[in-house]
């Protein structure tokens, strides 16, 4: 069953001429305990489709034109900030690609797990009094990177009971040793320690639906298979969907049940993970995958996709990958192909398949 429904999002940056259309007449869904991948290259609108989905466009240059995502039956596209709070956290939450720019560097890391924890005790509670205080994962904004504008306001002493939450959190997601853990600040911590904070400050507010930006892509590699291990084992572990957003088809294959691929604004292809690698349609896809190092000999062949992401305030006619595609034809460079479904559950907009 689907968790939300993302139908015709429309989002653009500036104004008059100088707009832009980042995430274009984008269809989306998202099943109950499905874990989908979002995969494109930097500049695709990955990022701007994970922000809408939890009201954290910057309001001041971001406008959603058009479209619907509905989550259990309500379009959050028409509420407004205060009614996106009951969801923001609670029902859908986020973790960034740098845990540093979203904990607070000040405090403790067991004072800003008790002040997540405790947030979410009050919304649940109803009271809304709370849901306005200083959340870690409230208010962010843009500037080149995604930060935290307010910061928490950590309680002076955690109280027992919050502390053994924070700790049973540290736990679900294989800190050794929480208890110490919770009396370092955020610097003290490794970059996986700190993802692995991220996610267990994340799932305390037993979200239905986790959000996570690009959240391997500071890390070594070890590390970073670590965290998407950890990442799919509590997918099941506790009740929730996992959106996670990447450059890198290679991570997406190591986790995803589903693989969106988004090119210039828009998306390409829909399929499961197996269809999308063992049969990719959209030569996107193809060239995405062509990337991907294998540790075969064969790797001396590997070459990057030539050719750059098109400029989104004047995009392309027709279809937008045709100047860098090695199949492209000549109706592809006047007519836009739609995204269509050519094999069950797997769709592809690519005239080589279709209209
Ligand atoms: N705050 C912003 N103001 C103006 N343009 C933006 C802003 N954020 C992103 N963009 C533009 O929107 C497009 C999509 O960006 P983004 O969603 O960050 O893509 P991705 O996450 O796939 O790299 C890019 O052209 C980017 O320059
Ligand atoms: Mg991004």
């Amino acid at each position: 069953m689907s968790l939300i429904t993302i139908t015709g999002l429309t989002i653009a940056y500036g104004f008059r001429d100088s707009r832009l259309i980042a995430v274009n007449s984008v269809d989306l869904e998202i099943g109950e305990k499905e874990f989908l991948a979002v995969v494109g290259e930097s500049g695709c609108g990955k990022s701007t489709l994970a922000l809408s989905m939890i009201g954290l466009l910057p309001k001041s240059v971001a406008t959603i034109v058009a479209g619907q995502i509905v989550y259990k039956g309500t379009d959050l596209v028409k509420l407004d900030n205060n009614e996106l709070r009951r969801y923001r956290g609670t029902e859908i939450a986020m973790i960034f690609q740098e845990p540093l720019t979203s904990l607070n560097p000040v405090y403790r890391v067991g004072d800003q797990m008790a002040e997540a924890i405790a947030i979410r005790e009050a919304r649940t509670g109803g009271d809304e009094a709370l849901a306005g205080s200083s959340s870690v994962m409230q208010e962010v904004h843009r500037s080149d990177e995604v930060r935290v504008s307010r910061v928490p306001r950590p309680k002076k002493r955690v109280s027992s009971e919050l502390k053994k939450e924070a700790v049973d959190a540290l736990k679900l997601v294989r800190i050794p040793d929480p208890e110490q853990v919770l009396e370092r600040y955020p610097f003290e911590l490794s970059g996986g320690m700190r993802q692995r904070v991220m996610i267990a400050m994340a799932l305390s507010q037993r979200p239905k639906l986790l959000v996570a930006d690009e959240p391997t892509t500071a890390l070594d590699v070890t590390t970073q298979a670590q965290v998407l291990k950890l990442m799919k084992e509590l997918m099941s572990e506790v009740n929730t969907s996992i959106l996670l957003i990447t450059h890198d088809l290679a991570v997406a294959s190591q986790v995803a049940d589903r693989v969106v691929v988004m090119y210039a604004a828009e998306v390409v292809e829909d399929a499961d993970v197996f269809a999308l690698f063992s049969e990719p349609l959209h030569p996107y896809t193809k060239g995405l995958l062509s990337c991907i190092p294998t540790g075969s000999k064969d790797d001396t062949k590997l070459l990057p996709i030539p050719g750059s992401v098109p400029d989104l305030v004047n995009p392309p006619v027709g279809c937008r990958y045709a100047s860098r595609c090695p199949y492209v034809m000549d109706v592809c460079r006047t007519r836009e192909p739609q995204l269509v479904e050519v094999k069950p559950k797997h769709k592809v907009a690519c005239y080589l398949y279709g209209k």
